[in-house]
């Protein structure tokens, strides 16, 4: 069977082999902690073997209820911030047609979001979009308390029900929220919806493998047994069994923080197809919110290309060497399409007649690797055989598994994220919420 490969080749220029092979005992120890439940944040560890745990009947509920808004819902909102819609999101772009908005015949509901921002523009003009549409809403928060999804559930769920009566609207929204606490669960019983339960034990940027990601997934269609298939696959590789030279998330988590050790303070993770963007930026969340502590951490950014080779390719080749890159890798699209030969030429373009596209992105790729090493950019890469469920599922818990493994080497707690409260203060001082009353003072004299 094929899985997705890590390869660091072309670090190293940059740091030595040796270094890396050196790292065996500590990420040995690291994968213990995790294991053994006895590192930081070890009350968070409800995902390491969350893939392999899921059983037919957790599937069955999770596909039916996504059928039941399949079959009644034009429209779904997936409502939720951060881990709450990232994961799912990223898992649905990466699947679904680049101009899916567009298709008319349509097998699946689109799947919209809100919750993750409060643009008044963005919530006005997805409640005009709605208008005398058919939607549902899957309203998902771990603490049930966020301000930004609890607002937009408020806006929405008033809609839905002034658009099909309050009965009808039930049956159309379903929450995914804490077994006992905060208010979308209070909400959500006293209602009588729909609801799935989030382990206290799964962080929100660890939990696209359970409801929070498989509920949004299977109403937009996608197999959700074969992305959580991978994850398992995954869930064996890097297992404690495997030896460091053949676990993946063993060695990524070597290479990256060898890297950081050597001034290497931002990776980009770079992609070749678009529809990736979202992998980045759930990743982005996975790796900013569980390393950026304590003053360290490497900061994680992200690029399309070749797009931004147009725009941030000039700082990746001659800006500030503080940086590397990890290039998720498509081996085989899913479509193909053949370059045209043309008579006249005038483009001169026919030394790519016959190639297929996918060819001349392969070769961006390739030599843009090499400059990027030439200009002093250690790159690594992860290659995906190809963009489906299962290598998804893959990718999702070898990034998990890496992070988990990168933070105990890094010496923080990955599972928390004590930083996220200090602009809720500051908001809810400024907002005037009840409780907040010396902190409002406070604030207030400052501007
Ligand atoms: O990873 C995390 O824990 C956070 O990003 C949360 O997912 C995010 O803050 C949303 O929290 P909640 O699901 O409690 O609304």
């Amino acid at each position: 069977m094929k899985h997705i490969q890590l390869s660091f080749d072309k670090t190293l220029d940059f740091i030595s082999a040796e270094k890396i092979a050196g790292y065996e005992n500590e990420v040995k120890a690291a994968n213990e902690a995790l294991h053994n439940g006895t590192g930081k944040g070890n009350d968070f560890l409800g995902w390491l073997n969350l893939p392999s745990s899921i059983d037919e009947a957790h599937f069955r509920d999770v596909e039916n209820t996504a059928k039941v808004l399949r079959e009644n819902c034009e429209v779904v909102v997936v409502i939720g911030i951060g881990g709450s819609y990232l994961g799912a999101k990223a898992v649905i772009d990466a699947l679904s047609n680049s101009f899916d908005w567009l298709q008319k015949e349509r097998k699946n509901p689109v799947v919209l979001y809100a919750g993750q921002n409060i643009g008044e523009d963005y919530l006005y003009e997805l409640q005009e979009l709605l208008k005398n549409k058919k939607f549902g809403i899957i309203s998902i928060s771990k603490s049930g308390t966020t301000t930004e999804p609890a607002l937009a559930f408020r806006l929405l769920k008033t809609q839905l029900e002034e658009q099909q009566g309050k009965d009808a609207a039930k049956k159309l929204i379903v929450c995914v929220t804490d077994k006992s606490k905060g208010a979308l669960r209070t909400l959500a019983d006293k209602e009588g919806l729909k609801s799935f339960v989030l382990e206290d034990s799964v962080g929100g940027r660890y939990s696209v493998l359970t409801p929070v990601g498989l509920l949004p997934i299977a109403v937009a269609g996608f197999d959700i047994r074969q992305l959580v298939q991978g994850a398992r696959e995954m869930e064996k590789i890097c297992g404690l069994e495997t030896s460091f030279d053949e676990n993946p998330a063993a060695q990524y988590a070597a290479v990256r923080n060898e890297l950081y050790k050597n001034g290497k303070k931002i990776e980009i993770l770079v992609n070749y197809h678009p529809k990736l963007h979202y992998i980045s930026e759930w990743w982005k969340q996975l790796y900013g919110e569980s390393e950026g502590k304590e003053n360290k951490g490497i900061y994680p950014a992200s690029v399309d290309f070749t797009t931004d080779l147009h725009s941030m390719g000039q700082w990746i080749q001659e800006g500030e060497r503080t940086i590397f890159e990890t290039v998720i890798s498509i081996k085989e699209p899913n479509h193909t399409k053949i370059f045209p030969h043309s008579e006249e030429n005038l483009d001169g373009l026919n030394f790519l007649a016959g190639k297929r596209v996918d060819e001349v992105n392969k070769m961006a790729e390739l030599g843009t690797m090499i400059a990027h090493v030439d200009g002093g950019v250690p790159n690594l890469k992860i290659e995906l055989p190809k963009l489906n469920e299962f290598y998804l599922g893959e990718l999702i818990y070898f990034f998990e598994k890496a992070c988990g493994i990168s933070g105990y080497l890094l010496g923080v707690n990955p599972f928390d994220q004590p930083g996220v409260e200090a602009y809720k203060k500051n908001m809810f001082a400024l907002l005037e919420k009840p409780g907040f009353e010396e902190e409002t003072k406070a604030i207030k004299a400052r501007l």
